[in-house]
C-alpha cells in the first residue's frame, strides 16, 4: 500500500464508527419531487452515468465535483448540451477534499443523492462523508480498499440509516437477468457451482501518454503522467495482488445464490499466477524497453483465481484477468442438478430438454425468460452504456430514492462482494490460505428475503 492510500485509509479508519442497527430516517424528498443529485468524479465513467441522469425528467443534476479541469469541463458541456441548468461546481482548485463542500449543503443546496465515480481509494471515505451528511450514496464499484474500509462503510450506513447502493451494472445485463428468471423458475434444479470474473484486456487502459484526447493505448505512462485510469488504476497493479475487481462477476452469482438473503459466503481462498503481461506489453511497444515503465515491478498476478464456499453448499469461482491479450468475457457459468448455462459460448444444456451431451443455443431461452424489466424498458435503455445496463442501474437507484424503498443492491451486498478483494489479497499473501469470510450481516442473512429484480 503506498503512502497516499495509507494516509487516506488512516483518515477513514479514524472515522470508524461502532456498529448499531438503527432504523433508517425518513428521507426528505417526496415521491413526486425531482431528486436533487450530485456527482463526485466526472471522469470517463462519471460521464456515462451523468448521461443517464440527464436523460431523466425526475432528476436535477445540481452539483458536480472533479479535481481534473478537463473532466469537469467535459461534464459541464454534457449538461449544457442537454439544455439543463448549470450545476454548482467543486474541485476547480484541485483540492481533493473539495467534495466535502459539495456535501455540506451550502453552495450545492440540499442533496437527495450523490453518485461517486472516483478512483477506488476514495470510495470509502467519500461514501462515509456522504452518509454522515444524510445524502444517499450510489457508489461505483468497489466499496473500499482494505477490509477495515468495508467495516467502516457498513457501520456508518447502519448508524446513519442513509441509503447506500453499489452501482453494479452487470446484475442488469439482459442475459444475466434472464438467467436470474431461469434460476428462480428452477430450470437448473438446485444450484451447485457458479463462475464469473473480470476478464478484460486492460493493457491499453492502464497506460497512455497523458493526452486527454487519447485515453487508450497512446503511450506507456501511468501515475501522475497518465490520464484517466492510467493515472490511478495501474498503481493498484503495482502494489496489490488479488481479485481487484470482483463485483461484475460476483454480483450476478450472489443474486443467483441469494447471498445475504438465506445464504452467505463462508470461506475464501485465492491463487495468483506470475505477473508477466504488463511488463511484456511495455517492452513490446516501440521504444518500450527503454521507457522508465519497463523498470516497474508489477505485483498483480496475471490470472487471479478466487474460490468461495457458500453456507448452502455452492462453490463460486472468480477469475481476474486484465493484463494479457484476450477478448472481453465475464465467463459466467451457472450450474445445477438439472443443467448449466455458460455465457462464453452463449449456450445452455438442460437435462430432459436439450439433446444428451449437447449444447443448445441460448437465444430461445433468452426470449422466453427475458426479464419483465427489460421487456418494459428495452427502448429506454437503448443507447445507454454497456448495452443498456447502465440505464437500469441508475434507474433502480433513482426509483428506490423516490419510493424511499430499500436499495436493490444494498450495503450488505456491497461489502460482501467488495471485501473479496482484501480477503483474496490476504489469502495470496498467506501462501494461498483458505480464510473465514466475515458475516457482515451479523446473522441477518438467515431471515432476509431476496428483493433484487422481483
Ligand atoms: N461499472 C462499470 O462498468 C464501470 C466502468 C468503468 C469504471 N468504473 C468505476 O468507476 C470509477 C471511476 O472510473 P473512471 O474510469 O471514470 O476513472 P477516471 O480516472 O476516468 O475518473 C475518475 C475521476 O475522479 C476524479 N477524482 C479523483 N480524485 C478525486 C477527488 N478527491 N475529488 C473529486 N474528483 C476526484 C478524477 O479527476 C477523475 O476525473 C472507478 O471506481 C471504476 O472502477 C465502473
Amino acid at each position: 500500500m503506498d503512502k497516499k492510500l495509507d494516509r487516506r485509509h488512516f483518515l477513514t479508519a479514524g472515522a470508524a464508527l461502532a456498529g448499531s442497527l438503527l432504523l433508517p430516517r425518513a428521507f426528505a424528498a417526496g415521491g413526486g419531487e425531482k431528486q436533487r443529485i450530485a456527482m463526485i468524479g466526472t471522469g470517463m465513467r462519471g460521464q456515462v452515468l451523468l448521461k443517464e441522469l440527464l436523460r431523466r425528467d425526475d432528476v436535477d443534476v445540481v452539483a458536480l465535483c472533479d479535481i481534473d479541469p478537463v473532466m469537469l469541463g467535459r461534464a459541464l458541456k454534457q449538461v449544457e448540451k442537454e439544455g439543463k441548468a448549470k450545476p454548482a461546481t467543486f474541485g476547480e482548485d484541485r483540492d481533493p477534499q473539495a467534495y466535502r463542500r459539495l456535501l455540506d449543503g451550502g453552495k450545492a443546496g440540499k442533496l437527495d443523492g450523490v453518485i461517486i465515480a472516483t478512483p477506488w481509494e476514495w470510495h470509502a471515505e467519500m461514501s462515509i462523508a456522504a452518509m454522515q451528511a444524510k445524502v444517499a450514496v450510489g457508489c461505483e464499484v468497489v466499496a473500499g480498499v482494505t477490509l477495515q474500509d468495508h467495516w467502516d462503510v457498513l457501520n456508518t450506513q447502519l448508524k446513519t440509516g442513509t441509503p447506500y447502493m453499489l452501482l453494479e451494472n452487470v446484475c442488469y445485463r439482459r442475459d444475466v437477468m434472464a438467467v436470474l428468471q431461469m434460476v428462480r423458475a428452477g430450470l437448473f434444479g438446485e444450484l451447485v457451482h457458479l463462475q464469473g470474473g473480470y476478464q478484460h484486456d486492460l493493457r491499453a487502459v492502464k497506460f497512455n501518454n497523458g493526452d486527454p484526447a487519447k485515453p487508450y493505448g497512446s503511450g506507456l505512462e501511468y501515475g501522475a503522467k497518465g490520464f484517466s485510469e492510467a493515472r490511478w488504476r495501474t498503481e493498484h497493479s503495482v502494489q496489490r495482488n488479488g481479485e481487484l475487481y470482483p463485483s461484475h462477476g460476483i454480483g450476478p452469482c450472489a443474486m443467483y445464490t441469494n447471498i445475504n438473503r438465506g445464504n452467505r459466503f463462508t470461506r475464501i481462498n485465492a491463487f495468483a499466477s506470475k505477473a508477466r503481461g504488463l511488463h511484456d506489453y511495455i517492452v513490446k511497444q516501440p521504444g518500450g524497453a527503454q521507457h522508465p515503465s519497463a523498470k516497474t515491478k508489477f505485483k498483480l498476478g496475471d490470472i487471479v483465481t478466487t474460490t468461495l464456499a457458500c453456507e448452502n453448499g455452492e462453490t463460486i469461482l472468480l477469475q481476474h484477468d486484465t493484463s494479457l491479450p484476450r477478448p472481453y468475457s465475464l465467463g459466467f457459468r451457472v450450474q445445477g442438478t438439472d443443467g448449466l448455462w455458460m455465457d462464453i459460448n452463449r449456450s445452455i444444456h438442460i437435462e430432459g430438454k436439450s439433446k444428451p451431451h449437447q449444447w443448445e443455443d441460448f437465444q430461445a431461452y433468452q426470449e422466453k425468460y427475458d426479464h419483465p424489466l427489460w421487456r418494459k424498458y428495452a427502448s429506454r435503455a437503448e443507447g445507454a452504456g454497456h448495452g443498456g445496463m447502465d440505464f437500469f442501474v441508475i434507474h433502480d437507484f433513482v426509483e428506490a430514492l423516490k419510493a424511499k424503498a430499500p436499495m436493490p443492491i444494498d450495503i450488505y451486498d456491497a461489502v460482501a462482494w467488495s471485501a473479496i478483494t482484501p480477503l483474496s489479497e490476504m489469502s495470496i499473501a498467506q501462501n494461498f490460505q483458505t480464510l473465514d469470510f466475515p458475516d457482515f450481516t451479523n446473522g441477518l442473512w438467515k431471515t432476509r428475503k431476496p428483493i433484487f429484480a422481483l
